[in-house]
């Protein structure tokens, strides 16, 4: 017999993705309201204050990026050797993400960061907490878990670059930012890739959507606001020296 798309889209898999989907949304309305992506696409901006803000949120990504890479690749050793097509759709999308915080160095270098204070500085303290929460559900909880915090990033970094792109070309500093610009089509395909693994987990055994979701909420609680509102608070700084 074969499968209707009206079936297929009633899979039990798929109601749990369409559930994930609908906290994404209101954590991306959260986001779109926060002081820090309000001041990047409000054409009000002066473009040496978005140019700040957006130093700082890159400088955060620098800063919590590999941390976020290393705790995958820990989940994904601990990943059950059955979940075989997992794994490896999961190692090759990490593998395209490697790059990604090198890429937000060298574009919060292009908005005047200084490459040597980036590198030897502790992160804030909320990078901190989010690469902590990464590595801690990595290594202490089911491994099954990090596609829940993983489709939780991408996807919002899919639905709020092309957003941030578009307010950057505005203001004519687009260019000097790849990591907004360049990967926005690639997350868009990377979150499709990893719903997909979410609805065929989940599909397979429908005991595995508790994990996942955990995931998914433990990131929700860490990111982005209060990453972002450290990103802010030093560009209001840097922005009012003294
Ligand atoms: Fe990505």
């Amino acid at each position: 017999m074969t499968t209707t798309q009206s079936e297929k889209s009633t899979s039990g898999g798929e109601v749990f993705a369409e559930r994930l989907d609908e906290k994404l949304s209101r954590s991306i309305d959260l986001a779109k309201s926060s002081a820090t992506f309000a001041s990047i696409v409000n054409p009000d901006s002066s473009p040496d204050f978005v140019r700040w803000v957006l130093r700082n949120v890159l400088l955060e990504v620098f800063s919590y990026a590999p941390v976020v890479v290393e705790a995958s690749y820990a989940a994904i050793g601990r990943l059950p050797k059955t979940s075989a097509d997992v794994i490896r759709a999961l190692t090759k999308f990490i593998l395209e993400e490697i790059d990604h915080s090198e890429l937000a160095l060298r574009d919060y270098v292009a908005q005047g960061g200084s490459e040597a204070c980036a590198r030897g500085r502790r992160p804030s303290p909320e990078s901190f907490t989010l690469a902590s929460t990464c590595r801690a559900l990595a290594s202490e909880e089911d491994p099954i878990c990090c596609l829940g915090f993983l489709y939780y990033l991408e996807a919002m970094g899919s639905r709020l670059a092309p957003i941030a792109h578009h307010a950057l070309q505005r203001l004519n500093l687009d260019a000097q930012n790849d990591f907004i610009s360049e990967p926005a089509d690639v997350d868009d395909m990377h979150s499709r890739i990893l719903r997909s693994l979410i609805v065929r987990t989940v599909d397979a055994d429908a005991s595995r959507n508790e994990p996942i979701e955990f995931g998914f909420d433990c990131m929700s609680a860490v990111y982005p606001l209060p990453v972002w509102a450290a990103a802010f608070e030093r560009a209001s700084r840097e922005s009012h020296p003294g």
